[in-house]
């Protein structure tokens, strides 16, 4: 079996507790007018970003300090802080501001209170800095080289994370869904999930729901990570190959103002989804679930992707 290899092949460290459920809303999928809808509850199980790190962290020499950068509210510098933490290693993270809501808050207050560094920029233009200088201090802080972490933890081997995520829907569902609706940041994630799809040989879209600058959130990106990822899983010996074409991604935009500010359609998404019991965050899952909403759009049976995991 293919993950199996996989699992065998990269040695990832464990950090969740998969499958990650998969529910189906119907109450929900009535009210947007679909005909089915699912969520993939990667929230119960820490939220997307833990795929990833299962592999970024694998097989790191005791004492490692890992660096990375985010926005204030990044769950992704949450995320990584706290898996770094439960595999006893280190962390130093540089951040830029964000708009603050209650949600921002409490991840940037939890990141502080586990993560051993926060450098924060105080703006996006001096985030170098700031990363020079969690990258200077990282250094005396385990006593190991530093590992550098990308923004939203966007490498091939993450993204070998989300492709198991999507195997692992392969076989949740009996019939593939016409559509997976997955919020659009660092493009791992939608990365990860198109190449799943293409393998289970599904023809299912991907829909990557920008909640970011189109500088980090885009296609071409998104297909890249995909590819690289191809590459790297075949470097590691096994054999596996998938169309281009069967790639099919395509990304609507929902960002608004700007990353973390939260809009007009988001909100009304937000309070749709509380009154099924379903909790949205702003930045991300408000944003893409807004996407079932726009009167345009000609979907039936959908699975959401549900990402944001509660601090
Ligand atoms: C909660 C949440 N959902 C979705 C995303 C987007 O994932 P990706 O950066 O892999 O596109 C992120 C990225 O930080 C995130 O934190």
């Amino acid at each position: 079996m293919l993950a199996t290899k996989i699992r065998a092949a990269f040695a990832p460290c464990s950090l969740g507790t998969w499958p990650a459920p998969l529910e189906a809303h119907p109450a929900l999928a009535r009210a947007l007018g679909l005909q089915a809808l699912w969520l993939k509850r990667e929230d119960l199980t820490g939220g997307n970003k833990v795929r990833g790190l299962e592999f970024l962290l694998a097989s790191a020499p005791p004492r490692s300090v890992f660096v990375t950068i985010g926005a204030t509210g990044s769950s992704h510098c949450l995320a990584t802080a706290r898996s770094a933490k439960a595999q006893g290693y280190r962390t130093a993270v540089a951040t830029f501001p964000q708009p603050e809501t209650d949600v921002s808050r409490a991840v940037a207050a939890s990141t502080a209170a586990t993560a051993n560094l926060v450098v924060t920029a105080s703006s996006i233009l001096t985030l170098p800095w700031a990363v020079l200088r969690a990258w200077r201090v990282a250094h005396h802080l385990g006593g190991g080289t530093p590992r550098w972490i990308p923004g939203g933890g966007a490498d091939p081997r993450a993204v070998v994370g989300q492709f198991l995520a999507a195997l692992e829907l392969g076989a949740q569902l009996d019939t593939p869904p016409d559509t997976i609706v997955v919020p659009l940041g660092t493009g791992g994630t939608a990365a990860g999930i198109a190449l799943g799809v293409a393998w289970l040989g599904w023809s299912t879209e991907v829909v990557g729901v920008r909640v970011a600058s189109w500088f980090v959130a885009n296609r071409w990106r998104t297909l890249r990570l995909a590819r690289k990822t191809a590459a790297l899983i075949r470097r590691a010996g096994i054999d596996f190959s998938v169309p281009r074409s069967a790639m099919r991604v395509r990304v609507v935009d929902a960002m608004g103002k700007g990353y973390g500010h939260p809009t007009r359609e988001g909100e009304r998404a937000r309070a749709l989804a509380a009154e099924y019991a379903v909790r949205l965050d702003p930045t991300y899952g408000a944003k893409s679930f807004g996407f079932l909403q726009r009167a345009d759009v000609n979907v039936q049976r959908v699975v959401f992707w549900h990402t944001f995991a509660w601090p």
